[in-house]
């Protein structure tokens, strides 16, 4: 459930009117709402409440300072993937040890900062990056606590950009191999192990590949513990989805259960790793009609592009765009919302059934995860701002971007 409702014939962010946040904010602008984020992290939370257990968000997902500050003061741990979410992590009060840091491209710099900093553990990808982690552990006179993560080649029957527990993906240790890399782990000076990892893709809506993912990491992880290699948790990784369409992915509770069932009898600390399924709903990306241009496609064209949320143009996703102030009793015609940008794949949406006039407001919902994360300055666009809604109060966590902003840094020649 989220906190974007119509209230007297219009789409409220919790209490505020999204028409009075574009009065005051301008558009485009993405809008967050504080209640819907936390009542996401919290249904992960007390799902889990049963077992030892860590939720730790995927800054990837929304990596803004106030999202981030909003999920550490609840108690939350962090999954991210370079030096730059764990900056990001550190600077909204995120607490270091409960940063596990994934990904396959480890840099030297990352990995020193990352041991400096004390985080909770290395997802290790590969042979190479756990000698080099290894080797920058001995260097400090520290142990680097990791897990492998290994890629149970489950098809997590989703969108191919979006799998990655499949041999074929870049991701993880085949998990044929990671036994014998295991073994390598344990004798190595400068690492400790401390876990088993596996992620098999994203927007997952229906627990079955997460259940067959674990049943091969079990597996994996009981030959180890003949081996005498114990481990003391297990990251399931996050790629629960949400429901953008008529989708009907299960509950955190849901999901949980099912986890249970295979865990049972079993101490080990769970840690998951969810973004899109505490962000996504929670938010919007506001935007207002600039011209309409009917024809043998009918066009919306609105303020927002395919820069500030790529989704559509990339993955041909769809997401619900809503007007902010239905027109009832209008006459409703099919529209292809663009944006301004000069591509042809530059969409938000096609083919939707609205009632529209220029200057009407859309939200385009399900924006609160992969949107702004996303958004680039194609076509030397500012980015958009992004509002935080708590209650009736409104908070810029990020203002809009200025065009003058875009071009520092860069030089004429003398
Ligand atoms: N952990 C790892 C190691 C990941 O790679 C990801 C996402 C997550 C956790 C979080 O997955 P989530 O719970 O959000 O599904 N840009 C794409 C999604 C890419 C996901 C990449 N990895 C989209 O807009 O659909």
């Amino acid at each position: 459930m989220d906190h974007f409702q119509y209230r007297d014939g219009e789409l409220c962010a919790e209490e505020v009117s999204l028409t009075a946040l574009a009065n005051e904010h301008g558009t485009p602008a993405y809008v967050y709402s504080r209640a819907t984020l936390e009542r996401h992290w919290r249904a992960f939370d007390e799902a889990l409440a049963g077992r030892p257990h860590l939720v730790c968000y995927a800054v990837k997902a929304n990596a803004n300072l106030g999202v981030l500050n909003l999920l550490a003061r609840l108690g939350s741990g962090f999954d991210i993937v370079s030096g730059g979410e764990l900056e990001r992590v550190l600077e909204a009060g995120g607490d270091p040890h409960r940063v596990v840091f994934s990904g396959v491209g480890k840099s030297d710099a990352e990995i020193r900062r990352a041991l400096e900093v004390g985080i909770r553990c290395f997802n290790v990808e590969s042979a190479g990056e756990l000698e080099r982690i290894a080797g920058h552990a001995r260097e400090m006179g520290v142990d680097a606590p990791v897990s492998l993560r290994v890629n149970p080649d489950v098809d997590a029957g989703t969108h191919p950009y979006i799998a990655t527990g499949l041999a074929e993906n870049k991701f993880g240790i085949p998990v044929e191999e990671a036994e014998a890399l295991y073994h390598r782990a344990a004798e190595l000076e400068g690492i400790t192990v401390t876990g088993v990892d596996c992620h098999i893709g994203s927007q997952l809506t229906d627990t079955a590949p997460f259940v067959a993912a674990l049943e091969r990491v079990l597996a994996l992880v009981d030959r180890l513990a003949r081996a005498g290699i114990t481990v003391d948790h297990l990251d399931i990784g996050g790629g629960l989805g949400i429901r953008y369409a008529d989708e009907a992915p299960p509950e955190p509770a849901q999901y949980a259960a099912a986890l249970d069932d295979v865990l049972a009898g079993r101490d080990l600390e769970l840690l998951v790793e969810p973004g899109r399924a505490i962000a996504g709903n929670a938010g919007v990306l506001l935007t207002r009609v600039e011209y309409l241009k009917p024809g043998r496609r009918n066009f919306a064209i609105v303020d927002a592009a395919m820069n500030d949320l790529l989704r559509p143009a990339l993955y041909g996703a769809w997401q619900a765009i809503e007007p902010v102030r239905p027109r009832g009793g209008a006459e409703i015609a099919t529209w292809d919302i663009v944006g301004p940008v000069c591509e042809t794949g530059d969409f938000l949406g096609r083919d939707r059934p609205l009632a529209l006039a220029e200057g009407d407001l859309l939200a385009v919902r399900s924006a609160g995860a992969y949107g702004f994360a996303m958004a680039s300055n194609y076509n030397t666009r500012p980015r958009p701002p992004e509002l935080m809604v708590d209650g009736e109060a409104v908070h810029v966590v990020r203002q809009r971007e200025h065009i003058a902003d875009l071009y520092r840094g860069e030089h004429l020649i003398p």
